[in-house]
């Protein structure tokens, strides 16, 4: 990074040139080195941008917090370990949460920008036992920007989702000025946190950033989402759960969609400001069932309607003009190729979706869907 930027516009250097997704082979630069604190890197989301990250840009590296919940993989970066491990890669087990170890963290390794993807993700284990989702997501992200203030961060990204705006009628879609209204405890304190973000920028003039992004689909992710979790119950042809009617809708984005558009936030994002990130995905849960099943050649009879969820949202659909316009972002991987390439994904990696599957992820699984059938 250079060091007499104004960190309040242009804290992070803008790169020569936009890239294809991820596949390309051209490395990228900031235009000077950037240390990135990731925290949450060992989830879906985190592990994909520290591929995309790392792939795509010589001059970044990237410090990785995570605590490892049953939802933080390793095996995610393995090959980041092995090809960057001890020089643009450094991986600490540890809280968002922990008092002592973040400012730790911060002064160790002075990060120019941190990015906080760490949180509880799943609804249905939120409905089960609400109070993690507050520990990690509310007071998590509370300690993480208070460190991050005293150690004078320059910019900091919050991670966050079109749940906390609660649930659409038939029509139209959520900008970012559509009030918060969650349903669900994952959402209420995905809107906390949201909020102490924007309390950091008003009160301290903290340099937060929050991006809000609609469903993720895509490798590494964790199977008691639906798109991982139908592929491994129709794997071995066993009833496929689906809520209520199957006609609630989500707007599906491809994850590397999702990160291309978290690293411009972090470049270009104004300080202060909410950016949206949609794929004009709309689908109903009924609709991705049947094209996965068609995908993976079978039988729509596996498709098992069970008890919804409580306080299930009817429909998501994310309006990202200001992404657009002020990111210069927009999606770029459709749905019909993405999903395609998300279960060939699956296919090739076998061994990764058994190993995630361990004894306390079959727990919660097995007591959840009792309840529901
Ligand atoms: P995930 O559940 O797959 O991963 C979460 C990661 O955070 C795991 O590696 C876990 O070990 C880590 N973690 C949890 N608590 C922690 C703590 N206290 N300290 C440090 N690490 C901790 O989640 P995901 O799907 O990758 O979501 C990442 C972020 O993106 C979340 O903030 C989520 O709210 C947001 N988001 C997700 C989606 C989606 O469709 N998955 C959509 C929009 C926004
Ligand atoms: P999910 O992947 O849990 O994401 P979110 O709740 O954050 O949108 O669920 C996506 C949709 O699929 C949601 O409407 C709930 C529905 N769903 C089912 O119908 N059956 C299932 O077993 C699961 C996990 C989800």
């Amino acid at each position: 990074m250079n060091p007499g930027r104004d960190a309040s516009t242009d804290c992070i250097n803008q790169q020569q040139s936009e890239p294809d997704r991820t596949g390309s082979s051209t490395m990228h630069s900031y235009g000077g080195h950037v240390n990135i604190l990731v925290t949450g890197g060992c989830g879906f989301i985190g592990s994909n941008f520290i591929h995309y990250m790392l792939e795509k840009y010589q001059d970044v590296s990237i410090i990785n917090l995570d605590k490892l919940t049953y939802a933080g993989n390793p095996n995610n970066l393995l090959s980041v370990e092995k090809n960057h491990g001890g020089s643009r890669y450094t991986f600490v087990r540890g809280d968002i949460a922990d008092r002592d170890l973040v400012p730790r963290i911060l002064a160790e390794h002075r990060p120019d920008a941190v990015i906080n993807f760490a949180a509880e993700s799943h609804v249905d284990r939120s409905i089960n036992d609400p109070s993690p989702f507050i520990t990690t997501n509310v007071l998590g992200t509370q300690n993480l920007l208070e460190a991050a203030r005293q150690a004078s961060i320059k910019r900091f990204v919050h991670i966050s989702t079109d749940e906390v705006y609660g649930s659409l009628g038939a029509e139209g879609t959520f900008v970012e000025t559509t009030p918060l209204a969650p349903n669900s405890p994952y959402s209420a304190s995905k809107a906390s946190s949201d909020l102490l973000a924007r309390a950091y920028f008003k009160t301290y003039d903290f340099p937060v950033v929050v991006t809000r992004c609609s469903n993720n689909y895509g490798p590494y992710q964790f199977p008691e989402k639906l798109i991982p979790l139908l592929y491994l119950k129709a794997r071995e042809d066993q009833p496929i759960p689906v809520y209520g009617d199957g006609l609630n809708v989500r707007d599906w984005i491809h994850v590397l969609d999702h990160c291309r558009g978290v690293d411009l936030a972090l470049r270009r994002g104004r300080p202060g400001r909410v950016y949206n990130f949609g794929a004009d995905g709309e689908q109903t849960n009924l609709d991705i069932v049947r094209t996965v099943l068609g995908i993976m050649g079978k039988s729509e009879d596996l498709i098992t309607f069970v008890t919804d969820r409580p306080g299930h949202d009817r429909r998501y659909a994310m309006g990202y003009d200001r992404a657009r316009q002020e990111l210069d972002w927009e999606p770029r991987t459709g749905f019909e190729q993405g999903i395609a390439e998300t279960i060939a994904w699956y296919e090739a990696n076998e061994k990764w979706l058994e190993n995630v599957r361990s004894g306390a992820y079959l727990q919660f699984m097995e007591t959840w869907y009792e309840k529901r059938s």
